[in-house]
């Protein structure tokens, strides 16, 4: 074997956490198309492959048009189970042996779908996945950020009925234009409840939209955060305190944050010392899987061993796992 197929193999054969995984964006063509039949939803596409070629993004905002339309097949219990476990079905495939799955209500609750239903069907494929597979998972609860406070306010209420499912909750959608100050109370009332909080920040926002996710959020982790390089004085804290950043390589190179694998900046993030995961985003819509994300990446920035098992590692590091999973897992993959 060479260097390349090593790698490669190590990269599947070793345990992985998943930290920045939209579910709705885990829907693929073949279930959009079979839901749309199911649930008599006309989508604007004639067959899987109108479908696949509709997938061409010039930025974040023409994906999340697309992103929510995509959404609107999503009906019943049954639709938001079969979508996590298709995505469980990936894991199990790509070693995922624990996720931390984002899900956005606000974009089902205007079309009479409950918020129940959205979080029973995810529930459900996940304890069948604990059941099943033995793969652990938390859910994230996301804010639709172009949304106004109220609307957030309102979805907040309805997930403190669920906390018994729903670990934290994000930030997500149109970054540019829709700062976290917008959200501060809304933040500050979801920490009072216990949740715990992480924020898409950087992505194709200005650093000062990582410091105010922090400074005002208070967030644990950093969805994105590749814009961060801009700024020194970020970069410093953000290695001192080791704040994760859940980078998506190849959803940055679809929505032209990069405009290529090769250019991407993760390796620099490496080496600068943060505390760097790798990550799908929307792996339906963005043509991969963990294992693609981490493979195609190390090919196209010459990333060794250490590098990969790094990246690994802080999967774990970063994730929500208490700290003795945290450990055992560390342990295991050292051997
Ligand atoms: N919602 C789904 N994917 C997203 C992304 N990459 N950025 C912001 N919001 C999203
Ligand atoms: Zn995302």
């Amino acid at each position: 074997m060479n260097e390349i197929e090593n790698i490669t193999d190590f990269i599947k054969k070793t345990p992985k956490t998943e930290l920045h995984l939209h579910i709705e964006g885990s829907l693929e063509p073949e279930l959009m198309f079979k839901l749309s039949k199911r649930n008599k939803i006309e989508i604007p596409f004639n067959n899987i492959e109108e479908i696949k070629s509709a997938y061409s993004f010039t930025n974040l905002d023409s994906f999340l048009k697309i992103y929510y339309e995509g959404s609107n097949v999503l009906i019943n219990e049954e639709d938001f189970f079969d979508l996590t476990w298709e995505y469980i079905l990936k894991c199990k495939e790509d070693n995922i042996v624990h996720t931390e799955i984002f899900f956005d209500p606000q974009s089902h609750l205007p079309r009479g779908v409950s918020f129940e239903t959205v979080i029973n069907g995810i529930d459900k494929a996940l304890k069948k996945a604990e059941k099943d597979f033995g793969i652990s998972s938390k859910i994230i609860m996301c804010f639709l950020r172009h949304l106004d406070e109220e609307s957030c306010f309102d979805v907040l209420k309805q997930a403190c009925n669920h906390k018994d499912k729903i670990i934290g909750v994000g930030l997500d959608s149109s970054e540019k234009g829709n700062p976290p100050s917008k959200f501060k109370r809304l933040f500050e009332q979801a920490i009072k409840e216990g949740f715990l909080t992480v924020a898409h920040a950087g992505e194709e926002g200005p650093p000062e939209y990582i410091w105010d996710s922090l400074n005002l959020l208070k967030i644990k982790r950093i969805d994105h955060g590749v814009q961060c390089l801009n700024d020194k004085k970020l970069v410093e804290k953000l290695v001192k305190d080791q704040t994760p950043l859940t980078v998506c390589p190849l959803s940055n190179v679809k929505l032209c944050v990069f405009d290529k694998l090769e250019n991407h900046n993760l390796k620099k993030l490496l080496n600068k010392g943060l505390r760097v995961v790798v990550n799908s985003d929307d792996p339906a819509y963005f043509g991969g899987y963990l294992n693609k994300n981490l493979i195609d990446t190390s090919k196209a920035l010459n990333l060794g061993f250490e590098d990969i098992k790094k990246l690994i590692e802080n999967s774990f590091k970063s994730s929500f796992l208490n700290e003795e999973s945290k450990k055992d897992w560390l342990k295991k993959i050292n051997s």
